[in-house]
């Protein structure tokens, strides 16, 4: 619906004008003049349609190598800015995305902050993250989480470097201003777990007797690409596909049931070679990274063309439909849990006919 006929603004006359003026002296203002951008029809967001290209961001992401240590730069990312909120350092109007790089032989200390993150891993085999005292290898299409105000570092005792994307909920903690980040007194935090034991406690269908779950995000924090992929190719095998996303899954916190973060979901899913997806669209904005594949996807009025390692968004309310040239599997991730805490979450699929 148009705005302008859902809203009537009268007409600003000299008698308006001064009265805004003194009106404004104490710090008031009239809502009827900003009642559509305060209140609007349907959302408004700032953020616009973007693809990254892996192929021409990689450079960059190598070069940021030889300029600083991931030591001294305490995370060494190159942010993924939404040309439309440029300068906030957000991917969307309420996350924010980047591409962290971490060397062979290289450290990045440990620290914690009230802000949750996901890590999505691109390209290398044998980095670790450690969060609260175990140690996780990374390796490519692995969805690793590190929750709000745990312990984390990463490291890399393997001889390539290892480059993931980062999403974390940066904006919404500074826009309740909770932010609060301290360092662990070590760089690196002491092992007193062995490497898988959270997967093996927690993400096995299985729970320890009479669990209580201590905090808000999944006791699992590798949920490893291997295991989702199988996934993936046995749903698809045995059908059917949904006519907008394929195959499409969320990661869960097993003990809950629900998404592995209190306020960012993620999500996984196939388009079999030559898919044609129906328009989908939904408020929580949305960032893709390409898995696996090559297609594109219709996001409004824009085509977005993309291949593997590519990252894109997709803002609230925007009409997407995806294609794919070839099996391609997307990971994604948005802001769908906080929405749905505060029941304003909206969908919209298109009905098929029988
Ligand atoms: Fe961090």
């Amino acid at each position: 619906m148009d705005p302008a006929a859902f809203y009537n603004k009268p007409e600003t006359t000299d008698e308006f004008l001064d009265f805004y003026k003194r009106l404004g002296n104490k710090n008031a203002a009239p809502l009827w003049e900003s009642l559509a951008e305060l209140v609007p029809v349907v959302p408004r967001p700032r953020s616009v349609p973007t693809i990254w290209r892996y192929e021409e961001l990689r450079p960059f992401v190598m070069e940021s190598g030889k300029l600083i240590t991931a030591k001294d730069a305490e995370r060494r990312v190159l942010i993924l800015e939404n040309p439309g909120v440029r300068g906030s350092g957000q991917v969307t109007d309420t996350l924010y995305a980047g591409l962290q790089l971490i060397l062979p032989g290289e450290i990045a200390p440990t620290h914690r902050h009230t802000a949750s993150a996901l890590r999505f891993i691109i390209e290398g085999n044998g980095a670790y993250t450690a969060v609260d005292g175990e140690r996780t290898t990374m390796h490519p299409g692995d969805f690793i989480l590190t929750p709000s105000w745990t312990y984390h570092d990463h490291g890399n005792p393997s001889d390539s470097p290892t480059i993931w994307m980062d999403g974390l909920d940066i904006p919404l903690v500074n826009l309740f201003n909770t932010g609060f980040a301290e360092h662990y007194p070590q760089p690196v935090q002491p092992v007193s777990k062995k490497e898988g034991d959270a997967w093996t406690r927690y993400g096995g269908s299985l729970m320890p007797i009479e669990y209580t779950h201590p905090r808000k995000s999944s006791p699992v924090f590798n949920y490893p690409y291997a295991r989702t992929r199988e996934t993936l190719c046995q749903l698809y095998s045995n059908g059917p596909l949904h006519h907008c996303h394929g195959i499409k899954m969320q990661y869960i916190n097993p003990a809950t049931g629900g998404y592995p973060m209190p306020a960012i979901g993620a999500f996984v899913q196939l388009l079999p070679s030559g898919f044609r997806g129906d328009n989908y669209r939904s408020t929580d904005a949305t960032v893709f990274c390409v898995v696996e594949g090559q297609g594109q996807t219709r996001i409004g009025n824009a085509t977005l063309e993309w291949k593997q390692h590519d990252i894109f968004v997709a803002p609230s309310w925007y009409a997407i439909s995806h294609e794919a040239q070839s099996e391609s599997v997307l990971f994604s991730f948005s802001d769908r849990p906080i929405q749905k805490v505060l029941g304003i979450w909206r969908e919209e699929v298109p009905i098929v006919s029988m």
